[in-house]
């Protein structure tokens, strides 16, 4: 599988198993089917609340010697509640202790936003309105702190905009190693790709294949799917492939890693086969000029009336 590469010379395989919305109960068996499959890469996020049970399929696997710790490539995620220096190692370490691990090879801040301790993920949309006032600055201290510690490989965020990589990059010292965003036809962020490409930041795509399965509450009625595209149903005809391995495949020549999400034992092998789609540079100039353009995760949960925070401060408006 192509990899991606760190500027110290690691390496990452640019397809990784997404985990987010993958239920406790399912994910157990998803990373252990991915693991058997030949996936490398797990992708995942405190606010999953799944990676006790990840840790466990991570655990097992190990322990029948199906991999070596070395040979994965795991990626977890610091949530908005500890943002302040001094906590980002404590929610590091519990990452760390529920997915039975001693480091991690990527450790990312979630969002740009920062809420107060012990806020989750919504129970109500007014526990997003619960937020504090931590500088990103100071964040990112904290994460450069746990990569001198050694407990993570490398750091970098997600949701980040221009702006707000411009902020920690100011900060000196360790700068930004990634940037997860959600990245597919609809969604090619060209601007954000340049300056991660000029300021030595590889990419991420999530929700590659426009997160169907999101609950309803972050969710439009009309919203469009990719599987029902013209131009990509007629290009998975053409290399009798299926929608989503065009999908994937796109971000992988674009040399941005994808981390597709799936609970089903031949749609992971599906996804992994999508690593081996050659696609004709005429396509991909055709799925680079989709004039259809639309965010599924549109971040409008995190502002609001009594938010301080605004869409301009995740997106590229
Ligand atoms: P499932 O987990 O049942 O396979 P995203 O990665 O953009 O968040 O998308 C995840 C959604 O796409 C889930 O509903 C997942 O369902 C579905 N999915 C994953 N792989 C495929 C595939 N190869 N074909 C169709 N749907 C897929």
């Amino acid at each position: 599988m192509k990899n991606l590469t760190f500027s110290n010379g690691d390496v990452m395989p640019i397809l990784g198993l997404g985990t987010w919305k993958s239920k406790p109960g399912e994910v157990y068996q998803a990373v252990l089917w991915a693991i058997e499959a030949g996936y490398r890469h797990i992708d995942c996020a405190a606010i999953y609340n799944n990676e006790t049970e990840v840790g466990k399929a991570l655990n097992k696997a190990f322990s029948d010697g199906l991999v070596k710790r070395e040979d994965l490539f795991i990626t977890s995620k610091l949530w908005n509640d500890c943002h302040r220096k001094e906590d980002v190692k404590k929610g590091l370490l519990k990452s760390l202790k529920d997915l039975q691990l001693e480091y991690l090879d990527l450790y990312l801040i979630h969002w740009p936003i920062s809420f107060k301790k012990g806020v989750g993920f919504a129970e109500s949309r007014e526990q997003f309105y619960t937020y504090s006032d931590v500088p990103i600055g100071q964040t990112w201290q904290g994460m450069q702190g746990v990569k001198s510690e050694g407990l993570v490989k490398h750091i970098g965020m997600s949701n980040f905009n221009i702006a707000k990589l411009k902020e920690v990059i100011a900060v000196g010292g360790n700068g930004p190693e990634m940037n997860q965003v959600e990245m597919h036809p609809y969604l090619r962020q060209e601007c954000l790709v340049d300056f991660c490409q000029s300021n030595g930041i590889l990419m991420t795509a999530y929700s590659p294949l426009g997160s169907g399965d999101r609950s309803s509450s972050i969710k439009k009625d009309d919203e469009p799917n990719l599987f029902e595209d013209v131009v990509i149903k007629k290009l998975a005809e053409k290399y009798s492939i299926t929608p989503a391995q065009v999908l994937i495949s796109f971000s992988i020549h674009r040399g941005i890693a994808v981390i597709p999400k799936s609970v089903n034992q031949e749609r992971i092998k599906q996804n992994l086969a999508a690593t081996e789609v050659e696609l004709k540079k005429e396509d991909m100039d055709q799925l680079l000029k989709i004039e259809k353009q639309y965010r599924f995760i549109d971040g409008t949960f995190f502002t609001g009336s009594h938010s301080p925070y605004q869409l301009s401060d995740l997106w590229e408006l």
